[in-house]
């Protein structure tokens, strides 16, 4: 598919929350969190703990983004917080574009590692996959942490 990244503006923040919103696995409390980091990083260009970046197609139309930032108190090691792409356009390499280019991003700022967490509940199945598919290993296992039965899983990739 022919798409391009850019950075997040302002004009994109209806798509990227119509994006959210339509993807099935997060519950009403993601969302928000994913909204509310969104417009940290819209409404004060100074700060530097999120970062955004989007996929667009052709007709700049958002079709996926990725939020990352350093994780205070350390030293090159940088956190995904979110990287969601549009249901309609899953599947089809959006994901892996946007992982390499922060790979790339992150590479150039001398980062050291990638961290991504995700739920061991089955809708996240396809993001474990996913995270396994694109060089992310599992590294620690938080049991009963989101709630009982619900694991946090979290992913290390190396950037070097
Ligand atoms: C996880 C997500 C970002 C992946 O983006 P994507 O554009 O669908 O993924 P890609 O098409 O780039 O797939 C990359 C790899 O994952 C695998 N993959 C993607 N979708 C898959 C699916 N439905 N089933 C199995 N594997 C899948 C592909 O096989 C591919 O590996 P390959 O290139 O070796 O074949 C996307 O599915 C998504 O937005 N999910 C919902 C939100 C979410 O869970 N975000 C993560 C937590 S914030």
């Amino acid at each position: 598919m022919n798409i391009n990244i850019r950075k997040v503006l302002s004009s994109d923040r209806d798509a990227i929350i119509s994006i959210v919103n339509r993807n099935g696995n997060f519950t009403d409390e993601e969302k928000d969190c994913a909204k509310e980091l969104l417009d940290i990083y819209l409404g004060n260009p100074e700060q530097k703990d999120y970062n955004f970046f989007c996929a667009v197609d052709k007709g700049e139309k958002v079709i996926g983004y990725i939020c990352y930032g350093r994780i205070p108190l350390t030293e090159g090691a940088y956190d995904l917080y979110w990287i969601v792409v549009d249901p309609l356009y899953q599947g089809k390499g959006i994901g892996k574009v946007l992982v390499n280019r922060l790979e790339s991003v992150l590479k150039d700022i001398g980062a050291r590692m990638l961290l991504a967490e995700t739920s061991s509940k089955p809708d996240y199945y396809k993001t474990k996959i996913f995270y396994e598919r694109n060089g992310f290993t599992e590294i620690a296992r938080i049991k009963d942490f989101y709630k009982i039965g619900d694991d946090k899983m979290i992913y290390r990739k190396e950037v070097s």
